[in-house]
C-alpha cells in the first residue's frame, strides 16, 4: 500500500484523487476532488449535463426510480474557476422508498453483495443496496465531468457506447448514432434487433449483460507507468471497480491468444511526416505506456442481480428460501453504466497526464519557470 492510500477503498487517483461517498438511499452521495488543477472554468451545468446521461427513465427498461439529481458544487470553485483547492460535489437522493427493500433486509438475492456485506462489515444498509448500489456511480460521474472538461482542453476524447447486448452484437459503427437512441447503440439495425429483445426480457421478469466499448482518441504517447500501475491496469482497475463488470480487453484482447505474432503485430511505419501503424490490434498501449493511437478497450457487464423472477436463495440464518426481487431496478443497466465508464477512464487519463508532468527534468524545470 503507498503513502496516503486509503484502507476502506473509497479513493482512487494520485495526484486527480477523488473519494466518493453515500449510500443509495442515505441523504445524499457526493465525491471530493482533490488536486484538479485552478484555473479550469467550471460550473454546475458542466456536471449535470454528464449526470443527466445516468438517469434513470431516459429508457423504457430502466428502473422506474425518478431522481432529479442536482449536483451542487460545496468547494474548490471561485467566480467561475477552480482554485486548485479540494472540490466537493453533492447531490442528494430524493425518490427512495426503502420499503421496497425491507422483504430482502435478511435474505440475500443472488450475484448482489449483499451475502459479502454482511461477511464483511456485520451490518448492512440494505435500503437500496447501500454502497453496493448503482446510485453509488453518480459520484464517479460527478468527478468524471471534471476529468472530461480537462480532457477536452487538450483536444482528448473518450467515446464510449454498447457494443452488444446479450448476443446482439452491432453489425456497422455509426458514432453519430450513440445519442439517437436510448440504449446508446452506434448502430441503428442492432438497436431495432436489442429493442424487441429487451421487451422480451422484461417480460420474463429477467435481465441481460452487455459489452460497452471505449475509445479514447487523441492521448499523446509516453503516458502511464512502466511496471506494477501500467496505464492498462489503471484503466482496468478503474473499470473493474464498476458494478456488475466482469471482463476486460484492449484491442484484440482475448483473441490476441489464438493470433499468430506476423497477423497481430502492429506494424510501424512513417508516412506524411507521421508515425504510423499498420493495425492497432495491441489496442494503444505498450509497455504500460499510450503509444498515441486510439486506446480500445471493450467492458463486459454481467446481467443486472436483481429480478422480479423467483430464485431460490437462503437468509441470515442458512434457511432456504425463495425470493422475488421488488423494487426498482434496471432489467438492463448499460446505457446508465456509460457514462460511468466514460467518467472512470477520463479520471485516470487526467491522473496519469498530471504524474507524467514530473517525468522529465525539461517539463519539471518549464513547468517551474512558467509559474
Ligand atoms: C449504473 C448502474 C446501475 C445498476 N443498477 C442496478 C439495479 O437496478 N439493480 C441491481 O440489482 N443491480 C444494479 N447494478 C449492479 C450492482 O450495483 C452490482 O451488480 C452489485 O453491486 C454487485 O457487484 P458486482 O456485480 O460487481 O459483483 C447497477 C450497476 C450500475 C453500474
Amino acid at each position: 500500500m503507498k503513502e496516503g492510500d486509503s484502507i476502506s477503498g473509497s479513493n482512487y487517483g494520485r495526484i486527480f484523487r477523488i473519494s466518493t461517498w453515500g449510500e443509495s438511499h442515505g441523504k445524499a452521495i457526493g465525491v471530493v476532488i482533490d488536486g484538479c488543477p485552478s484555473g479550469l472554468l467550471l460550473c454546475e451545468e458542466d456536471i449535470q449535463i454528464e449526470l443527466d446521461k445516468r438517469k434513470p427513465s431516459s429508457y423504457k427498461h430502466s428502473t422506474k426510480r425518478k431522481e432529479e439529481d442536482k449536483v451542487t458544487i460545496l468547494s474548490g470553485v471561485f467566480q467561475g474557476k477552480t482554485t486548485g483547492t479540494p472540490i466537493s460535489l453533492m447531490v442528494f437522493n430524493n425518490d427512495y422508498i426503502s420499503k421496497d427493500y425491507s422483504n430482502i433486509k435478511d435474505i440475500y438475492r443472488p450475484s448482489h453483495a449483499d451475502y459479502t456485506y454482511d461477511k464483511k462489515y456485520g451490518i448492512r444498509d440494505y435500503r437500496g443496496g447501500g454502497r453496493a448500489s448503482g446510485r453509488e456511480t453518480v459520484a464517479r460521474v460527478c468527478a468524471g465531468a471534471i476529468a472530461k472538461k480537462i480532457l477536452r482542453e487538450l483536444n482528448i476524447q473518450v467515446i464510449g457506447y454498447v457494443k452488444s447486448i446479450g448476443n446482439i452484437s452491432m453489425e456497422t459503427k455509426d458514432i453519430d448514432y450513440i445519442d439517437k437512441n436510448p440504449l446508446k447503440m452506434a448502430c441503428p439495425l442492432a438497436y431495432k434487433k436489442a429493442e424487441a429483445y429487451l421487451e422480451k426480457i422484461v417480460n420474463y421478469k429477467d435481465s441481460i449483460g452487455g459489452v460497452i466499448a471505449l475509445e479514447v482518441k487523441g492521448l499523446k504517447a509516453g503516458i502511464g507507468e512502466p511496471v506494477f500501475e501500467k496505464l492498462d491496469a489503471m484503466i482496468s482497475m478503474a473499470l473493474m471497480s464498476i458494478g456488475a463488470t466482469k471482463g476486460i480487453e484492449f484491442g484484440l484482447g482475448f483473441s490476441s491468444s489464438n493470433t499468430r505474432g506476423s497477423l497481430y503485430n502492429d506494424e510501424f511505419y512513417y508516412d506524411d511526416n507521421e508515425l504510423k501503424k499498420s493495425s492497432n490490434n495491441s489496442g494503444g498501449i505498450l509497455g504500460g505506456l499510450s503509444d498515441g493511437f486510439d486506446i480500445n478497450i471493450n467492458l463486459a457487464f454481467k446481467p443486472t442481480p436483481s429480478i422480479a423472477k423467483e430464485q431460490n436463495t437462503v437468509d441470515k440464518n442458512m434457511k432456504n428460501r425463495k425470493i422475488e426481487i421488488k423494487g426498482r431496478h434496471d432489467s438492463f443497466i448499460l446505457p446508465r453504466a456509460l457514462p460511468v465508464a466514460e467518467a472512470m477512464v477520463c479520471i485516470t487519463l487526467v491522473d496519469y497526464i498530471l504524474l507524467n508532468l514530473t517525468t522529465k527534468m525539461e517539463s519539471i524545470k518549464s513547468g517551474y519557470f512558467n509559474f
